[in-house]
């Protein structure tokens, strides 16, 4: 017995990474798994690869090696009738929809009056309305199951402390936390809860973006920012986010609705 046996999971940003981890943890708990990923570029700002659709073809195949099902398709989280139409299919297919985490996003540098509009509006689009976009095109079938549920947002550190040369992201990983509460509150009595997340890094592709390491050389006054307490965990595993997931997502997390927990080394604490 798995402790999300029958239940259905929407993961966004599946392809690979954190996203992926989630998909194939989940299924070994016996969830059957609907995901999107856009499987593309999404700005020239980002300095790091973007996945392949080889690479959600790869998360499919390796759900189903758990001996569960997966619907996943390419898809732009800022496409409200994208997301509607892939949740109409995997509730058709699968039956229901439980479990609902809100992982896609991007990432790139700048100090803020440095940055186009455009790497600022790309970013709070793809990180924040897209959130929302994905909430919004799950939560009526969830409500109209009748089966509660739980939504897990994937904030940041960047969540519930600012971090510099990335004011955009940080903006729009507060603004979540904001989402998060304001959602749960709306959700309780549908017995569907909503918390967020808050990793920092993280081994995936984002978590290694080489720019890290040119901001941390160009501007080391500000350094202290990116200090954690746990100093043997420069970068947690995809498996130490998936753990907060998975109690999340489970009935073991039945009385928690509306909190910010952190996965961060300590790093909001220093
Ligand atoms: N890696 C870290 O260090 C770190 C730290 C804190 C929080 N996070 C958060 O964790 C989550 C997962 O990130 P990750 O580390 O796995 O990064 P990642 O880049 O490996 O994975 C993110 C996935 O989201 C997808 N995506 C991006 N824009 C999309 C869009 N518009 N529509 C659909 N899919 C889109 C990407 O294609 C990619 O597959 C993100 O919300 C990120 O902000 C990451």
């Amino acid at each position: 017995m798995g402790i999300l046996d029958g239940r259905v999971a929407f993961i966004t940003g599946v392809a690979r990474g954190q996203g992926r981890n989630h998909a194939v943890r989940m299924a070994r708990e016996g969830a059957d798994i609907i995901g999107v990923d856009i499987c593309a570029e999404v700005t020239s700002d980002n300095t790091y690869a973007a996945p392949t659709p080889d690479d959600l073809a790869t998360t499919a195949q390796l759900v189903e090696d758990q001996g569960r099902k997966a619907l996943l398709e390419v898809a732009d989280v800022r496409d409200s009738a994208a997301l509607t139409e892939v949740v109409r299919r995997g509730i058709e297919q699968f039956g229901r929809l439980d479990v609902v985490v809100a992982n896609a996003a991007i990432c790139n540098w700048n100090r803020l009056w440095e940055m186009s509009d455009d790497q600022w509006s790309t970013l709070i689009d793809v990180n924040l309305t897209g959130v929302f976009k994905t909430l919004k095109a799950a939560i009526p079938a969830m409500i109209e199951a009748g089966n509660g549920g739980s939504i897990i947002v994937v904030s940041s550190l960047a969540g519930v402390k600012s971090m510099p040369v990335q004011s955009h992201y940080s903006a729009a990983k507060h603004g979540l936390v904001g989402l998060t509460k304001s959602a749960a509150i709306e959700l309780g009595q549908y017995k569907i809860r909503v918390n967020s997340i808050h990793p920092y890094g993280v081994n995936t592709p984002m978590g290694t973006d080489p720019s890290a390491l040119k901001v941390f050389s160009t501007f080391p006054q500000y350094l202290p920012s990116f200090a954690s307490i746990l100093t043997d965990y420069p970068l947690a595993d995809p498996d130490d986010i998936s753990e907060a997931v998975l109690y999340l997502a489970s009935d073991a997390a039945r009385t928690v609705t509306g909190t910010q927990l952190t996965i961060d080394m300590g790093a909001s604490k220093v």
